[in-house]
């Protein structure tokens, strides 16, 4: 893995004196923390659980995983969702954690590459050499330039029609959950290593509005801690005919979530709303469509804190 700026920046220090925890602290903190990791499978499993149910892994050939840590979502998709001629690669930095994630997918050995990362967030694999690129909880402990360097390189990473898919620590969707974040974010700021050095994002502001579009968009919470899932497709490749199942999933109905390739039928956010104007002038089939909001759950939009 190239060396580069791409790596998290050792003496980057955000201006707000807030700081994002270095490679070594990271190696540091994960070789220490080892398999309490899966503790967190607490309130990270309702957020993975959303994202295997949108991110159509039973059909992918070529999973990336930044930051596989003990390897308990690596070996899930192997185990049950993953086709059998699919292969797996994740990078992670952590020597413990590369060890955990070895012994844990010691029987998909064939299938599944780990790598012992330098901390570099370019890879040396071709472009769209991969249908998923995953980041669980990985984005809220780099710098936000280091969030955007990753998701560039997803871009580069992701074939046409694949998917990104992010999980992440995100604020608080409820009321108890609300305090968590104070505490938790207090705790990064003061001591982020106490927190893993992560913290609380919202996982849309770090997309490109004009690169990506949202195929799900969730925030759950599970024991007081919310986290955000995203699955996005890149306008470029998204022209297959998925919209509809996207545009139900939509949280909140804003462009961002809606748009497609514009390159044969233009946007269909634009027809959309539209078709919604008409409804709400009208009546009929597409009012109730526009009026029910899509599909339903428990979950809350995190961009417009309505519940769905
Ligand atoms: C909070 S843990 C999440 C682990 C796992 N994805 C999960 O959801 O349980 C973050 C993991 O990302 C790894 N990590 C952090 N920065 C990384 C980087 N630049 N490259 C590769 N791995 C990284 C850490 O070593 C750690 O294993």
């Amino acid at each position: 893995m190239r060396p580069s700026g791409g790596g998290i920046d050792v003496s980057r220090q955000p201006a707000s004196g807030r700081r994002y925890l270095t490679v070594a602290q990271v190696r540091a903190v994960y070789d220490r923390i080892g398999r309490i990791q899966d503790l967190q499978g607490l309130y990270e499993r309702r957020a993975t659980n959303e994202l295997i149910a949108h991110a159509d892994f039973e059909s992918a050939q070529a999973v990336f995983e930044l930051g596989y840590g003990t390897g308990a979502f690596a070996r899930r998709l192997l185990e049950r969702h993953l086709p059998p001629a699919s292969r797996y690669v994740g990078v992670d930095v952590s020597p413990r954690m590369h060890e955990l994630a070895r012994r844990r997918l010691d029987r998909f050995a064939d299938r599944a590459e780990l790598r012992l990362g330098d901390g570099s967030l370019h890879f040396p694999f071709k472009d769209d050499a991969f249908d998923r690129v995953v980041a669980n909880y990985v984005l809220d402990l780099l710098a936000p330039t280091d969030i955007g360097i990753f998701i560039e390189e997803a871009r580069r990473l992701l074939a046409p029609g694949g998917l990104l898919c992010l999980a992440s620590l995100t604020f608080g969707a409820t009321r108890p959950a609300r305090l968590v974040t104070r505490v938790w974010e207090w705790l990064w700021a003061y001591r982020p290593e106490l927190v893993g050095g992560c913290r609380p994002l919202r996982l849309t502001d770090q997309l490109d509005r004009g690169a990506w579009s949202l195929r799900h968009h969730a925030v759950v919470t599970s024991f007081g801690v919310s986290s955000e899932i995203v699955v996005a497709a890149q306008h470029r490749h998204d022209a297959n005919p998925t919209t509809t199942a996207v545009a139900e999933s939509d949280p909140d109905g804003e462009c961002f979530q809606l748009v497609r390739a514009r390159s044969t039928s233009g946007c269909s956010c634009a027809r959309r709303r539209s078709r919604r104007r008409r409804a709400r002038a009208g009546g009929g089939q597409g009012a109730a469509r526009a009026s029910s909001g899509g599909k339903r759950s428990r979950i809350q939009s995190a961009s417009s804190g309505r519940r769905r």
